[in-house]
């Protein structure tokens, strides 16, 4: 059978992508090859968040047309995700040896378009065409191959966002907000957990407006945390997570559903952009940065040892000295746990990219030095604060870099490594960290839950 390789770029949603369609693959009967060179066909899993991530993609493929071809190799190559979907035939027509271009509601087709390919039944592939339920049609998981995947997984729960922030390219190739039902959700968090996940992830581009149109407020619920109390209720899943969430969705009900579900991990991604109002309007964001501190302070009152993540965009369109000192003080208010910073980058056909007052790239660098200084100045000492302490872990497996080492992840997301072996893996199990290193804690089991 012929044998794939997937490389993914890019988000959660991206990963959970890949592992879908090699599911799928996989159940047709393809194999998943080791390397791309073995491999007959070859799928590139794109992002387009910025154009860094997307000329990667193009570079890799044409290292890999360029190596295919000097070895006189028949090998079948295609895109598939976010830039797929944003480019479609244009990548056909700038790289002819694609062969595949499968946009974002189309995964489910992967298959049925490699056979065609493999058979020469057909000689190109683009189809990036909307589908309705696209959301609904992908759940198989691949939980065999890779130990973490069978300790924790992702489990996507909606599609698309019509948030439409003026920098970003996600509407344009995730397309309009898009739910599954509550039921089909829980159904399949129920069936990972009786192959024994114990850690779920739920997944979407703008996860807090999950089911709006759907399910309407209950007791003060929204769908949202209506699924939260759902997924929550399955016996023998032991942690909850999600992934991004909007500042937006973070009302009361949400608060307090991490006061009042334990499974529900003390960890929130919130993405801020910016710490400047004028900026978030232009972004097109919809909150304060008031509001913004409001909401932080309600999650540490709710849970004192909540990990705080976040994104932050430096050199957004006439993004001035002033704006960028009012994102270094709102950090330094905040005391994130970590921070992902992007320098802005123009996307096509995003409105961000046709505003006057473009930053020059030098400015974007310099304020990316500064914010990073002060960004990991505040994430150092918040890892150092972890010595002494004891944090339960949920034991994911061996380490990738030294096999003698085992990882796992504390509550408020943050990577474990400890002198381990296989019975750990899976466990929840307290840790008492000795060290630090760089996004790293080190610990030593203190209490081993057997
Ligand atoms: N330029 C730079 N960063 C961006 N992001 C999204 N769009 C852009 C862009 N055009 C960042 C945001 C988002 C993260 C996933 O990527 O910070 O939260």
């Amino acid at each position: 059978m012929p044998s794939v390789f997937i490389k993914t770029y890019g988000c959660q949603m991206n990963e959970r992508d890949s592992e879908a369609v090699a599911a799928q693959l996989v159940a047709k009967g393809y194999t998943l090859a080791k390397s791309e060179a073995s491999a007959d066909v070859v799928l590139l899993n794109t992002c387009s968040v910025r154009d860094l991530a997307e000329q990667k993609a193009i570079n890799k493929m044409k290292n890999l047309v360029g190596t295919a071809r000097s070895e006189k190799r028949d090998q079948i190559v295609g895109f598939m995700g976010c830039m797929a979907q944003s480019r479609g035939q244009e990548l056909i027509d700038k790289l002819p040896d694609v062969d595949l271009v499968l946009g974002t509601q189309k995964f489910h087709r992967a298959a049925e378009y490699l056979d065609e390919l493999l058979a020469g039944t057909r000689k190109k592939i683009v189809d990036t065409a909307t589908e309705a339920k696209s959301e609904a049609t992908i759940r198989e998981h691949l939980l065999n191959g890779s130990a973490k995947t069978s300790v924790s997984a992702f489990v996507s729960i909606m599609q698309g966002c019509n948030q439409h922030c003026t920098f970003c390219i996600v509407p344009a190739t995730r397309g309009e907000e898009r739910s599954r039902t509550i039921p089909d959700i829980v159904a399949e968090c129920r069936e990972l957990v009786a192959r024994g996940v114990r850690e779920i992830t739920l997944l979407g581009q703008i996860v807090t407006s999950f089911g709006k149109r759907d399910y309407p407020l209950l007791d003060g619920k929204s769908a949202f945390v209506q699924l939260l109390d759902a997924v929550h209720a399955i016996e023998g899943l032991e942690r909850i997570r999600f992934t991004s969430p909007h500042p937006k969705g973070y009302g009361d009900d949400l608060v307090a559903a991490y006061a009042r579900l334990p499974k529900l991990c003390e960890s929130a991604h919130i993405p801020l952009q910016s710490g400047s109002d004028r900026l978030l309007k232009l972004m097109h964001r919809g909150y304060t940065r008031e509001k913004f501190l409001g909401i932080i302070q309600k999650l540490r009152q709710a849970k004192p040892n909540i990990g705080i993540y976040t994104d932050i965009i430096v050199g957004f369109p006439g993004e001035t000295e002033e704006d960028f000192e009012q994102t270094l003080s709102l950090c330094r208010e905040v005391q994130f746990d970590n921070a992902y910073i992007f320098k802005y980058s123009p996307r096509r056909d995003t409105p961000a990219a046709m505003m006057p007052d473009q930053v020059p790239l030098a400015i974007r660098e310099e304020r990316n030095e500064r914010l990073l200084n002060l960004v990991n100045e505040i994430a150092a000492r918040k890892y150092d604060a972890f010595i002494g302490r004891q944090v339960e872990i949920l034991v994911e497996g061996p380490s990738k870099k030294n096999a003698a080492r085992y990882t796992g992840r504390t509550r408020c997301n943050r990577i474990v490594l400890f002198d381990g072996s296989a019975r750990h893996q899976g466990q929840l199990m307290d840790v008492k960290i000795e060290r630090t290193g760089s996004f790293t804690l080190y610990g030593d089991p203190a209490v081993v839950n057997l």
